[in-house]
């Protein structure tokens, strides 16, 4: 049950989100509710061809449009120094395509008008002339020796960008040659998009008179890109002054830097006007940051009783025509090494290589710890086709190869330190809470009646909260995150972040957070995150970091301010400070409880009646460098009954226990755990971007590209276990990405499972219909 507020001790307590009576009554005010004076708006020029030399631009006809002010082609921007920019994972990209576009819907000029239909129709009457080009959409064809190479702005001649491993190679090899069993899968984990609700946008309005850059933008890192607008573009970074506002979803989709907000930037500091720029829906699925596409290979070593010994993976990363993707400088493959999952393996080597194709670009951690979805669908996966190839229930395979409680900190064969977890324990919930066994019988007694039904196990542990800055960074920037409290006169508090929530619920928890920490309410806390003038700086909210980091943050940022407030307790209660304690609400006088001053009456004091010779003010700033990241883990069993006519799947049951360590708020959990299930559902019964082969993609809109409804979902049951991080200042892990990481693995090993009566091994996303009444008209199940 969620209550409306608490008084004090509001940690662990379901509060109701502080942010939704705005969001419902449709009071929030995202960047296209802004309008300013004077304000114009922008349209982007697209390709339509996929690769092909661009011979000339005519924009005569689009200057006649009434209200056009300005356009922008690649050979202005190139006289700017624009024409290209640095991406987030240290390649570079096109903003305004020169001489050649590398994939369609590719941005090639910006029209800026008094109005926004004056833009668009502008927009359409720009004429370019394309010189077609030979088309690569499969990675691994762009791989072969003859296949045209398409960035020939790169010294390397070839489509192959990076080569990245971790593990042991010669190690695993040696397992692999003594191993009784060995089993191999190639997957698939096919192209998505984050597709949040509200598209990407900015507004971009540059003062002429004072010389400053106010930037409305939908970002997920309003520090981070006001540092890479300031080396982009050469104003001083005290000149930029970035405005995240209300944010209608993220996923990942709102941490690159694309090319219509630096069109915006150029158009602002020409014109000296505010320009709005706000994407269609096709626009956002078909050029900005997508995610996954990983081909990936996987080999389990194993003995007879099912013990794993060893694993090895290679996968070919198709970035399309730029990397750009937001990984850390170390990780051009993200966090995929976490591939062994919650097994313990002896030795794993992994290796991936990154390929550029005539495909949109990106690579965006789609809810996701920077590939940490796309590594534990391959393991969970994989154990099943293990335990298929050795006859064994899949559920008794995860229980002989689990790590155990006593093995933590786990240092895993690719390098990570786990730092806590109890998976037995969860599975063992699982299992029970869902019937496991009874499940098992249905299905035995439907099978031989000829019904299909599946049960999908999916055992996951996630690595998220980048991180300790020894290892992580974005674009040289260490990843860290921050936080300052200001305590008012009156014992009110304004709290403010360098991370920024898009939907998640900070407003809330944070105030949680520091509330228990001080002793107050969550009511009493204003939380603020996303004005790059006012909150100090950070790395932003995605990869599910903002608690690990943040929270830690601001649990330390409060705990400052307490050691100021004791002190100032004891002048109050006049006895020396070492003979006051606090109590979780108040500071008392140690063996006197009677004796005690609240955070409220110390507040005052700060501004009012201080001890001799201290600085006034009750503030406090904290940069929180992780010392280790933070491993959630969770069971998810799916429960699906096939259709032998059509070949629809319904999944009849979903249950997912997660442990994300100590919970802030177990509502806001519930509904993030709710949330990923139902994309982690999408990816599998639903989603793919696909291109022809002449690199036309073929779901850029949502009719193509499918979101489920309410009634396309199905009803999640959830529960949970709790092991707290060791290191973190509260026991807190993150888990918005768990149930989107975990859900996949599950949902095809319950189809799978469903129709392995006809040795089915494995089928890849996303099951359609249409793919699971293929395999039954095969079989002659159907006709
Ligand atoms: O970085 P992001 O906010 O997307 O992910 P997160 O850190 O996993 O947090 C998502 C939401 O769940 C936030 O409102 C967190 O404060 C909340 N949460 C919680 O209440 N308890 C946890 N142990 C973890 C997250």
């Amino acid at each position: 049950m969620a209550i409306n507020q608490c008084e004090l001790r509001p940690m662990g307590k379901s509060i109701h989100r502080k942010e939704d009576p705005r969001f419902i009554r449709g009071q929030g005010r995202y960047v296209d509710d802004i309008v300013l004076p004077d304000m114009l708006y922008m349209s982007i020029v697209r390709s339509p061809y996929a690769h092909a030399k661009i011979t000339g631009i005519n924009t005569d006809a689009a200057y006649q449009v009434p209200g056009v002010k300005l356009i922008i082609t690649g050979e202005d921007l190139e006289k700017m120094k624009l024409a290209w920019i640095p991406t987030m994972a240290g390649d570079v990209q096109m903003v305004l395509a020169t001489n050649k576009v590398l994939y369609q819907y590719q941005e090639v000029a910006a029209v800026v008008a008094e109005t926004r239909a004056a833009a668009v129709d502008a927009a359409q009457l720009v004429e370019v002339e394309y010189e077609a080009l030979p088309v690569v959409v499969d990675p691994f064809r762009a791989l072969q020796p003859d296949a045209p190479v398409l960035r020939d702005d790169r010294e390397k001649k070839s489509n192959h960008i990076w080569h990245w491993e971790a593990g042991d190679r010669e190690k695993t090899e040696e397992i692999f040659q003594n191993a009784p069993v060995v089993v191999s899968q190639d997957v698939r984990f096919q192209r998505v998009h984050p597709s949040p609700l509200e598209p990407c946008g900015c507004i971009a309005d540059y003062n002429k008179g004072t010389g400053r850059l106010t930037w409305y933008v939908t970002s997920q890192a309003p520090h981070a890109h006001r540092t890479v607008l300031a080396m982009v573009t050469g104003l001083p970074e005290h000149k930029i002054h970035v405005i995240s506002p209300d944010v209608g979803g993220g996923f990942g989709n709102k941490v690159p830097v694309y090319p219509g907000y630096v069109c915006a930037i150029v158009a602002s500091l020409k014109l000296g006007q505010p320009v709005k720029w706000i994407e269609t829906r096709t626009e956002n699925i078909a050029s900005t940051g997508f995610a996954r596409d990983y081909h990936m290979k996987a080999e389990i070593a194993a003995d007879e009783n099912g013990k794993v010994l060893g694993l090895r993976v290679k996968t070919i990363a198709d970035h399309g025509a730029f990397d750009a993707a937001a990984d850390p400088t170390k990780f051009p493959a993200g966090l995929f090494s976490i591939v062994t999952g919650s097994y313990d393996f002896q030795q794993a080597f992994v290796e991936v290589d990154g390929v550029y194709t005539n495909k949109a670009p990106g690579g965006v951690a789609y809810r996701c710890s920077f590939r940490v979805t796309e590594a534990a669908y391959l393991i969970e996966r994989t154990m099943d086709v293990l335990a298929r190839r050795l006859n064994m229930d899949p559920a008794e395979l995860r229980l002989r190869n689990f790590i155990k409680k006593e093995q933590f900190p786990y240092q895993s064969p690719t390098g990570w330190t786990y730092d806590s977890g109890d998976y037995e324990q969860t599975f063992k919930l699982a299992l029970e809470k869902i019937g496991y066994h009874e499940l098992r019988k249905e299905q035995a007694e439907k099978r031989a009646r000829g019904e299909l039904m599946g049960i999908g196990i999916s055992t996951f542990t996630e690595v998220v909260g980048a991180g300790p800055s020894h290892s992580f960074d974005i674009m040289g920037i260490k990843m860290f995150d921050s936080a300052e409290i200001r305590v008012h006169p009156t014992g009110k508090v304004i709290a403010r972040l360098g991370v920024r929530h898009q939907g998640q619920g900070h407003e809330t928890t944070f105030a949680q957070i520091i509330g228990e920490e001080l002793g107050l309410s969550a009511d009493d806390v204003l939380v603020e995150e996303g004005d790059t003038d006012t909150a100090p700086y950070g790395l932003g909210t995605y990869a599910s970091r903002s608690t690990p980091t943040a929270g830690g943050a601001a649990a330390l940022c409060a705990r400052r301010i307490r050691e100021k407030a004791k002190k100032i307790a004891a002048h109050l209660l006049e006895v020396g400070e070492e003979d006051v304690s606090w109590n979780g609400e108040a500071f008392e006088v140690k063996g006197l409880p009677s004796r005690k001053v609240t955070m409220g009456e110390v507040a005052l004091a700060a501004y009012t009646n201080l001890p001799e010779g201290m600085e006034p003010g009750l503030e406090a700033t904290y940069y929180y460098d992780p010392p280790n990241l933070t491993f959630p883990h969770g069971a998810y069993i799916a429960v699906v009954d096939i259709d032998t006519g059509t070949g629809a799947v319904k999944v009849r049951r979903f249950l997912a226990v997660d442990d994300c360590g100590n919970v802030i708020n177990p509502m806001i959990v519930e509904g993030q755990v709710h949330g990923g299930l139902t994309e982690g559902f999408a990816i599998a019964f639903m989603q793919d971007i696909p291109f022809d082969e002449d690199g036309n993609c073929l779901a850029p809109n949502w009719m193509d590209y499918l979101v489920p409804t309410s009634l396309d979902s199905p009803h999640w049951e959830t529960d949970r276990t709790v092991t707290p991080s060791p290191h973190h200042p509260i026991g807190a892990k993150g888990v918005g990405e768990s149930p989107n990481v975990g859900s996949p693995a599950a949902f095809v090993n319950a189809v799978v499972d469903a129709l392995s009566p006809f040795g089915v091994e494995h089928i890849d996303m996303p099951i359609f219909p249409w793919k699971v009444w293929e395999i039954l008209r095969k079989n002659g199940v159907t006709e």
